[in-house]
């Protein structure tokens, strides 16, 4: 038996420098396992270290999921088969969280399917700033011990260094949720715009009324940045009614295709997200959230 109970962290390839964060914060052992694809793309997994007995955290942020799920599962069965008393999936970005609903006749609502999968692999899951749009929380489609924490503060803090005289503006009424919340914890005011999609890169964003800002630096908030249409239409706008360039702020940097160099071409003066994807637009670290929720599971399951 592995008298060794601090918890194990490991990380699925190309999450190594959040886990050693997170690590470092939990006082954790770094888990070794060797992770790689057969020449046929098939999966290979082979855990090193000694699990029995332990929470074992396994990081993996979740973009461009459908290749991810395969290795994570694979090293969480395996965890268990070697004795691990729980996994815990640290997953800072959680997809399949926008299709909520059945918005055309026949669409699947894979955000439940691909919870179904989750719970089939982990015991407890810790995310960042999930899509909770047309649900309240996530335990209405994961069913195991679960966790949505807030950037908020982190990004409130990364304001108030950084930026001389904030207004924040939230891009559309679902982004409501965080911009309130930053502006709070940031002292700043706030306003929130009305969004219009129509397509997958079609967008349209209410002109924001902001007479009474003019000499404030606006700062967009919003969790997901993909394609950065969102984004670029919220840029202009601010433009056409006379305001200065802003910084755009995303939890998330999903950032499709070029959408990075789109928005930046679009006028956006400084472009930051957390590090809950790793991308060079990473500027505010989100690790040190996970850790009570973590902390709390090795008393519950090693107890
Ligand atoms: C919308 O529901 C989200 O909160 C974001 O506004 C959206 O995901 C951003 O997407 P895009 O960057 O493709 O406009």
């Amino acid at each position: 038996m592995n008298e060794n109970n601090r918890p194990i962290v490991f990380a699925l390839p190309g999450n190594e420098v959040f886990a050693r964060l997170l690590a470092k914060h939990l006082i954790a052992d770094d888990g070794e396992a060797d992770i790689r694809l057969f020449p046929d793309g098939e999966t290979y997994s082979r855990v090193l270290s000694d699990v029995e007995g332990r929470l074992a955290v396994l990081v993996c942020t979740l973009f461009h999921p459908n290749e991810k799920f395969v290795p994570l599962h694979f090293l969480a069965r395996n965890l268990k088969t070697l004795g691990a008393k729980h996994i815990c999936l640290a997953a800072p970005y959680l997809a399949y969280m926008r299709q909520d609903k059945v918005f055309q006749t026949g669409e699947a609502v894979t955000s439940e399917y691909f919870a179904d999968l989750i719970c089939s692999s982990a015991d407890s899951i810790i995310t960042v700033d999930t899509h909770l749009h047309r649900r309240d929380s996530l335990s209405e489609i994961y069913t195991i011990p679960n966790k949505n924490i807030h950037a908020a503060s982190k990004i409130a803090g990364w304001i108030k260094q950084n930026v001389r005289e904030p207004i924040l503006v939230g891009p559309d009424s679902e982004s409501r949720q965080w911009v309130s919340d930053v502006a709070r914890k940031a002292e700043a005011p706030f306003t929130v715009l009305e969004k219009i999609r129509t397509g997958d890169r079609d967008v349209s964003v209410s002109l924001p009324e902001l007479t009474s800002y003019r000499d404030h630096t606006p700062v967009l908030v919003d969790d997901i940045i993909s394609t950065a249409r969102t984004m670029m239409e919220t840029v202009r706008n601010l433009k056409s009614v006379g305001m200065g360039p802003p910084v755009c702020i995303g939890v998330h940097a999903v950032f499709a295709e070029d959408a990075l160099v789109e928005l930046k071409e679009s006028g956006a003066e400084r472009i930051v997200t957390c590090n809950t994807i790793p991308h060079e637009s990473n500027a505010i670290d989100v690790s040190g959230l996970f850790v009570a929720f973590i902390r709390s599971l090795g008393q519950q399951s090693l107890a």
